[in-house]
């Protein structure tokens, strides 16, 4: 009788989710509270048709090389900054991953930091709860408008046109970069794209909506804090990296900028003694953007097609490195 089709998972979905889509196949799942392929799975890495893994999980070009069989990668996330993608695409690996579902969910988050942050609520919250509402202040807890203001989109995608379409609502001017450029998204949101200086100069609000590559890590670093309005608030639901984390801590602490709310860091988790935690103008929540019941049972089960579609060498349904099709 053949084998069933060897799969390594980082991370054991719940029973709800994954239905009987794997009964075809043997699993591994990992073992211990380590990222990545650990121990257990790099024992079978071997004789591994595919893996399925989290943004959090380095899949490195040596994981690939030890894995001759290798079929697919799929990520459940959009962003595949964790896995080598290079090195797959070489060795003619295609990498599945979740563009789409997530859009709404990191939109409606990205929303609620940069409402958070303009009107100081973990602040005003906090100042409640610990007996510091003495009465109603003309003064207290003021926080910025949008009305008016100018919000900087970085990188627009599909998550930054859906934070654009919801910032309608709030009637501020946006400002937009992008790789490539785009005048009907100009022209559908009423925006304007910039190059990245003007934008960090002209903007109060200032969004990250960009992958993380070698062009955009460490994009926004003390040369780019520098120009910005020391009013402006920083908003980060992309990648940790795509920020300098030590020019963000300078820029908090000696004023350069109001404030940021951060759904993502470098390093991620970082750590409780961080020096950005003890900083009132920051907050930061743990990478949440994706966090609602449906948007990540829908991120699973795109994951899991495209995990069995590159095991049965179809094409995947969302390929992250297309060209994998193209090279001989
Ligand atoms: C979330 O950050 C994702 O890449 O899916």
């Amino acid at each position: 009788m053949e084998e069933k089709p060897l799969i390594l998972m980082t991370y054991q979905l719940p029973e709800e989710w994954l239905g009987d889509t794997l009964d075809d196949y043997q699993l591994i799942l990992a073992e211990g509270d380590q990222k990545g392929i650990t121990a257990n799975l790099r024992d079978h890495l071997s004789h591994a048709a595919g893996i399925f893994c989290l943004l959090d999980d380095p899949i490195t070009a040596d994981t690939l090389q030890d894995a001759p069989q290798l079929k697919v990668v799929s990520n459940m996330a959009v962003g595949v900054d964790n896995i080598d993608l290079e090195t797959c695409t070489r060795l003619g690996i295609p990498v599945g991953h979740t563009p789409g579902v997530l859009t709404d969910g990191t939109a409606d988050l990205t929303m609620a930091l940069l409402l958070s942050v303009a009107r100081q609520i973990p602040k005003a919250s906090e100042d409640a709860r610990q007996g510091r509402w003495a009465n109603w202040n003309p003064t207290g807890w003021l926080g910025a408008d949008f009305k008016n203001a100018t919000v900087g989109i970085i990188g627009m995608g599909k998550i930054g046109f859906a934070v654009s379409q919801r910032l309608a609502g709030f009637g501020p001017r946006i400002l937009f970069t992008s790789k490539h450029t785009k005048p009907e998204i100009a022209q559908a949101l009423n925006a304007k794209q910039v190059d990245l200086e003007e934008l960090l100069q002209k903007s109060d609000f200032i969004c990250l909506h960009t992958a993380l590559t070698a062009e955009t890590t460490g994009m926004i670093d003390k040369s780019a804090f520098k120009i910005m309005k020391d009013t402006a608030v920083l908003i980060n639901a992309a990648r940790g990296a795509v920020v300098d984390t030590d020019a963000l801590v300078e820029a908090l602490t000696s004023g350069q900028i109001r404030a940021a709310g951060l759904d993502v860091t470098d390093p991620e988790p970082l750590p409780p003694e961080h020096p950005l935690f003890k900083l009132e103008n920051c907050l930061i929540t743990p990478h949440i953007g994706s966090a609602t019941y449906q948007t990540r049972k829908s991120m699973a089960e795109i994951a899991l097609q495209n995990l069995i579609a590159g095991i049965a060498e179809e094409p995947l349904p969302h390929c992250a490195n297309p060209e994998v099709y193209s090279e001989t």
